[in-house]
């Protein structure tokens, strides 16, 4: 597993072809590819719907690659031990979700997962000062969770990446920074330049004419 001062590229499957799955993991995994991200939405905290445990089970068969299962749901708490259970590596919840953020978190830890905790655009950093030393991973949300494609917004988002990187140094921690949404050759330069270590990018990679060489790109 890479440190958090290690690029990390982590193809969204939500902008692969779902009908071809293994064969778009195995793309993913021979362009270069570090992580697999797996956007889980459930038509309540986003609206928008994708997938569920059964689906993360499915690619869990196909890759032995690193899952890291974004949830965008309402109640992280009740639905975690499912993901876990199907094969995600790291789950990631949002702070915003109704739910015991801490006690999550510990549940994920205690099962053996990594764990990570997300902000949308919207959230200020201060509502992840509490939870800092309990996670593996910081993802700041670079568009407005819920769907693919949307443009990187750097006025609202970047200042929230260095309050990551400065707290983690201030506090001796070693949480990965993680940026997702809107991330192409050209944005992954300005989230990396403010601290962030993980790079999501779904409709960047996968629509790649040359996806190789846009994960090259993206690690450069
Ligand atoms: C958005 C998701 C992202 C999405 C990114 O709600 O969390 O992971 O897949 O897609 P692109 O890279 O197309 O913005
Ligand atoms: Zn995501």
């Amino acid at each position: 597993m890479k440190d958090c001062t290690q690029r990390i590229i982590a193809p969204s499957i939500l902008a692969a072809d779902w009908s071809q799955v293994a064969n778009e993991a195995q793309r993913a995994k021979d362009a270069g590819g570090d992580w697999l991200h797996l956007d889980v939405m459930d038509g309540h905290f986003v609206d928008n719907i994708s997938f569920g445990p059964t689906y993360v089970e499915a690619v869990r068969r196909t890759t032995d690659q690193y899952l890291d299962v974004h949830l965008m749901i309402t109640r992280p708490d009740h639905f975690f031990p499912r993901f876990i259970k199907a094969g995600a590596d790291n789950i990631t919840v949002h702070v915003e979700s109704d739910h015991d953020v801490a006690s999550t978190l510990s549940g994920i830890r205690k099962a053996g997962c990594h764990c990570g905790l997300a902000l949308s655009p919207d959230t200020p950093f201060e509502h992840m000062l509490p939870y800092l030393d309990q996670i593996d991973l910081l993802l700041v949300m670079t568009v407005r969770p819920g769907y693919g494609g949307q443009a990187f917004m750097d006025k609202e988002t970047m200042p929230k990446v260095e309050q990551a990187l400065a707290q983690r140094e201030q506090l001796g921690l070693s949480y990965h920074i993680e940026v997702d949404g809107g991330i192409d050759i050209k944005t992954v330069q300005t989230a990396a330049r403010h601290g962030a270590n993980v790079m999501v990018a779904g409709t960047s990679l996968f629509s790649a004419p040359d996806m190789p060489a846009a994960v090259t790109a993206m690690r450069d």
